[in-house]
């Protein structure tokens, strides 16, 4: 051994020197390399998926035909804001589980030229008859019934003035090239795919209720369609062409709106006339937090979605979590404490900041967080009735829903979330428009205490007002690296959306995964109440077993969100649509993709 390593060294001095001189220079290099690559999440060959890579600009989506339709308007050079409500329309044709006209949501759009992100709020709001304990029974019980599956559990649908609001003040492209693809696809038709077949199997029976609904989405009203038949949804086609030629206004004050009218008062609905004229997006300043050197834009109240996430992330960062490493036992206690101690304060301080005082800065601040982080107990879990709301005032200086995300060569980026909240909302469709209505009234804290659909408690900050909005936890985000866009991402998944996106950003971030391996890594989720913690088929027994030591109440659940994540680094874009949810064609189950 001695002799072979002996004979391999050159004992000549010049040569030598040279050799160890070269050989130093190797390991600069590579140090060098190793440095940057820490510096930057680099989608690289370590990882075990590969994500998309794209060099002009991107688009993900839950869906195919949406994915295309937002890639050819980057094609023809529209731009990320062009792109994202095309895909808005088209979802609404092509999965109408959640893409919707009748929904709300969120947008988040970077400006490359004015280097600013703005938020743009078009979530519904309750109709001026709503009353607090609309949904209560005679034993003040409150009537799920009501708040979930009637017209009294429709609230003012937003995305049609949102996304047509996006693209007048942001777009470059006209509605009516906007609305193109959307319009051919219902006219048409397009092949219905396992997931849809299946979706819609599911939803039958609520459905049944709504005889406009069944027509459409059942052949004869009653039968299933098969796989790769032809879906056509002409009374869709009808009023996506009327948007076109009236804009909102069609919807709000035109023939739309008289048809919603209708159908209100005929199924017992509150939606006026007055309630759709007057409903308005509104553009917001959107949350922003740091988390490691990278600046964090999220959705700020009606949403909690960004306040929270924010607030998670600056508990986690007196951490040092990558060194604790992925989806170890420590990890996820210290993100557990974290989500519950932020998900506790939910329910007491967020509504809707134009009828309360949202804390926003407080639940926000680092220094709110310092005080909060002393309460987590290192190595053991506190049960949720032990932890009460905080109190973020003193630091004063707020199941079915899709997200897509878009950037493009000129440096702008969008990242969106809208819903009918459940798989095809209240499953009602208002006659002769093919319009499926949302059941968002169900966001609201129908009485303080009582949880939602997602078992989120609320409080009186989220208590029905007439023309409030109601709490959400859409989360789209935009992570910026020295001022520029580098992660823009979002999900769908109730009370589950804010833990989502934050592990996308750990992911990233804390553990260096490419975007590839960040969306397709287990995920874990804890809301405070229940007070069990929610885990993905897939993580490690043993790591159960030492959070459960540790007194976690550990459920092995559905798989959580579906995330839409498009990552810029240097001159490419590398995305990656999440596995979780597919469009059921084997040959491609993948919508994220590039030019
Ligand atoms: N409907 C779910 C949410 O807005 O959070």
């Amino acid at each position: 051994m001695i002799k072979r390593l002996k004979g391999e060294i050159n004992l000549n001095p010049t040569v030598g020197m040279k050799k160890l001189l070269f050989c130093l220079l190797l390991l600069l290099c590579s140090l060098i390399g190793c440095i940057r690559a820490r510096e930057t999440a680099v989608p690289g060959h370590e990882g075990i998926f590969y994500p998309v890579v794209a060099r002009n600009g991107m688009v993900a989506t839950d869906n195919r035909y949406a994915t295309e339709a937002g890639l050819q308007v980057l094609r023809e050079g529209g731009n990320a804001v062009d792109a994202a409500v095309t895909v808005g329309f088209t979802l609404a044709v092509t999965y109408p589980r959640a893409g919707n006209l009748g929904g709300g949501g969120f947008m988040l759009v970077y400006l490359a030229k004015s280097n600013k992100v703005i938020a743009l709020d078009y979530r519904e709001k309750a109709p001026k008859a709503a009353t607090p304990d609309m949904f209560l029974d005679e034993s003040g019980n409150v009537d799920t019934e009501k708040s979930r599956h009637s017209y009294l559990a429709v609230g003012v649908p937003g995305t049609v003035a949102g996304l047509t609001l996006a693209l007048q003040k942001y777009g470059t492209i006209s509605l009516e090239r906007a609305l193109k693809p959307a319009i051919g696809l219902a006219e048409r038709g397009f092949p219905v795919d396992e997931y849809l077949r299946g979706s819609l199997i599911e939803v039958k029976e609520r459905m049944q209720s709504s005889s406009a609904s069944m027509e459409i989405f059942f052949k004869k009203g009653t039968v299933p369609y098969e796989l790769g038949e032809l879906l056509i949804q002409k009374d869709l086609a009808w009023g996506l062409k009327e948007i076109a030629k009236y804009g909102a206004g069609a919807f709000y004050r035109g023939e739309i709106a008289k048809k919603i009218v209708a159908a209100m008062k005929e199924g017992g609905g509150l939606i006026t006339k007055e309630d759709l004229a007057s409903y308005k997006a509104i553009i917001r300043e959107p949350v922003h937090g740091t988390y490691r050197g990278y600046d964090i834009y999220s959705m700020p109240p009606p949403s909690s979605g960004g306040v929270h996430l924010i607030q998670i992330l600056n508990l986690l960062e007196g951490f040092p979590i990558s060194e604790h490493g992925h989806n170890t036992a420590h990890t996820i206690h210290l993100m557990t404490e974290s989500m519950k101690l932020a998900y506790a304060d939910r329910s007491k301080n967020l509504g809707d900041p134009d009828f309360v005082p949202v804390p926003v800065s407080g639940l926000i601040s680092k220094r709110y967080a310092e005080e909060l982080r002393h309460k987590i107990n290192l190595y053991g879990a506190t049960p949720s009735n032990k932890i009460p709301p905080g109190n973020p005032m003193n630091y004063e200086e707020s199941d079915h829903t899709t997200h897509f995300s878009v950037m493009d060569k000129y440096g702008n980026a969008v990242s969106n979330t809208y819903t009918l909240n459940f798989s095809y909302g209240t499953g009602i469709t208002v006659s002769r428009t093919g319009i499926l209505l949302n059941n968002e009234m169900d966001d609201f804290s129908a009485k303080p205490g009582a949880s939602n659909a997602y078992g989120l408690i609320g409080g009186e900050y989220n208590a029905i007002q007439p023309e409030k909005r109601m709490l959400s936890s859409m989360t789209p985000t935009i992570v910026l690296k020295d001022g520029k866009p580098f992660l823009v991402t979002g999900s769908p998944g109730g009370s589950r959306i804010i833990t989502t996106v934050l592990q996308i950003i750990m992911n990233v971030i804390d553990h260096r995964m490419n975007i590839a391996d960040a969306t397709n890594a287990v995920r874990i989720h804890h809301q405070w109440f229940p007070d069990e913690l929610r885990v993905e088929k897939g993580l490690n027994m043993d790591i159960i077993r030492l959070l459960t030591e540790k007194g976690h109440k550990v459920v092995i659940g559905d798989v959580m969100g579906s995330t839409q994540s498009i990552m810029r680094v240097g001159d490419f874009f590398y995305g990656a649509s999440d596995p979780r949810s597919t469009g059921g064609l084997a040959w491609d189950t993948d919508f994220c993709l590039g030019l």
